[in-house]
């Protein structure tokens, strides 16, 4: 086992109708607030109605409009610029991950005199940021549990995962019944980015049982409590079990102790997002099969056996190449037939033609040579054009 340095300093208030303590949380940060949202979908629910009328006593400023993938320009740029004209005590994220994720970068760029992106780029470290307190609408990244935020910058085709402990959110509120909206597409783009996070610290060199257990447990929860939210989406303790599974994610609790596995599918949805623009877990869902069979060798090959007979209940009785294959015919079929994702690239409007430009990004960014199977740009062709 690894060691590990671990902390999580965010409050999960969790429930249905905990938000009804926003005012009492809220006002240990300060009285002027930047509530940041999306498109509209904490409109049509309510949401936002309830969070005017709960909070009437503070003085509120307004970032909406945050884009699914969210953009440094206009959104993060803006939402800076509104903390420090008005010397803002607390952000309230308010919606999915790319809400809290842009409400991040605004978090820290805020307290930092030179351009934002200097530390979305690591370029310099904050050295503190505006609170954060979200109210978290949708089942996915587990942002609201961990310190990272994904931010694009459309001009030079880049979309970084900027982690900084200071952004770990103060209070995260999951209520269940906010996420009955969410469409049958995002719940199962959610549960695949979920199920990935987790296959991304499950898929390393050196795990231990009580992580394995816990991993494998949280992705048979995530297959059939999805299920049950498509089949009936006010399902209140399917989406209370998937809403857990999910923030879990990327906070490492699934795998301390666990040697690094690189996050290979990570890294090259990033890319296909970052040029495409398309919905990060299908994204996730066509790269995932196609990644573990590009990386099934003997060095590889046991983990997927384990993963086939704890996960899918494959008889063990068999060969250990085919037990490994049915496991990734397995995880596609999930994604395809139950979850009704599109599973290949052309059907996100991706074609060939980019292929080597994304790989050359990829390999040159994201340092994929030191992942538990190292890829390098060759291989990252090939996995992309088998996902075509
Ligand atoms: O914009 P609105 O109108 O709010 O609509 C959103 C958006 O169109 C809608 N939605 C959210 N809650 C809803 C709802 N619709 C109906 N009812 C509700 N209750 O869903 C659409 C997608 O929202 P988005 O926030 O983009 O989805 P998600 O939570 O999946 O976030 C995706 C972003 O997070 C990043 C991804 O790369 C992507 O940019 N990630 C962040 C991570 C993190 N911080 O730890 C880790 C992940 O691996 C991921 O990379
Ligand atoms: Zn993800």
């Amino acid at each position: 086992m690894q060691n590990f340095d671990y902390c999580t300093p965010t409050r999960l208030i969790f429930g249905k109708g905990v938000v009804s303590q926003l005012p009492e949380v809220m006002s240990r940060f300060g009285k002027k607030v930047l509530l940041t949202y999306g498109g509209g979908s904490i409109k049509k629910i309510g949401l936002y109605d309830k969070v005017k009328e709960l909070l009437k006593d503070f003085e509120i400023y307004e970032l909406s409009g945050i884009q699914p993938n969210p953009k440094y320009n206009p959104s993060v740029l803006d939402g800076v610029k509104i903390c420090k004209d008005n010397d803002i005590d607390v952000i309230l994220a308010v919606g999915g991950g790319s809400v809290l994720d842009c409400s991040k970068a605004i978090a820290t760029g805020a307290k930092y005199d030179g351009d934002p992106w200097d530390l979305i780029s690591y370029k310099a470290f904050a050295k503190e940021s505006v609170p954060i307190v979200d109210i978290i609408t949708l089942a996915a990244t587990g942002s609201e549990f961990d310190p990272g935020g994904v931010i694009s910058r459309t001009e030079t085709n880049d979309k970084i995962g900027y982690i900084d402990k200071l952004n770990y959110p103060k209070v995260s509120f999951l209520d269940p019944t906010y996420t009955f909206s969410v469409s049958r597409k995002q719940t199962a783009a959610g549960c695949a980015d979920a199920m990935n996070h987790i296959m991304e610290q499950y898929f390393c060199e050196d795990s231990t049982r009580l992580n394995d257990g816990f991993m494998e447990s949280a992705l048979k929860s995530l297959m059939g409590n999805t299920l049950l939210c498509l089949k009936n989406p006010e399902d209140y303790t399917a989406r209370a079990e998937m809403m857990l599974c999910c923030t879990y994610g990327c906070n490492r609790i699934y795998s301390l102790g666990n040697s690094q596995s690189g996050w290979p599918c990570h890294a090259i949805e990033h890319a296909l997002s970052a040029y495409y623009d398309i919905t990060h877990g299908e994204g996730l869902a066509i790269i995932t099969p196609r990644w573990m069979k590009h990386i099934l060798c003997e060095k590889t090959v046991d983990r997927f056996v384990q993963y086939g007979i704890n996960v899918f209940g494959i008889d063990d009785n068999q060969d250990s190449f085919d037990i490994a294959n049915q496991a990734i015919d397995a995880t596609y079929r999930f994604f395809e037939k139950s979850l009704n994702i599109p599973m290949h690239l052309k059907d996100v409007g991706i074609d060939e033609s980019r292929i080597n430009e994304m790989a050359h990004h990829i390999a040159v960014n994201e340092g994929l040579e030191e992942a538990w199977y190292p890829l390098y740009e060759d291989d990252l062709v090939s996995i992309l054009t088998e996902s075509l």
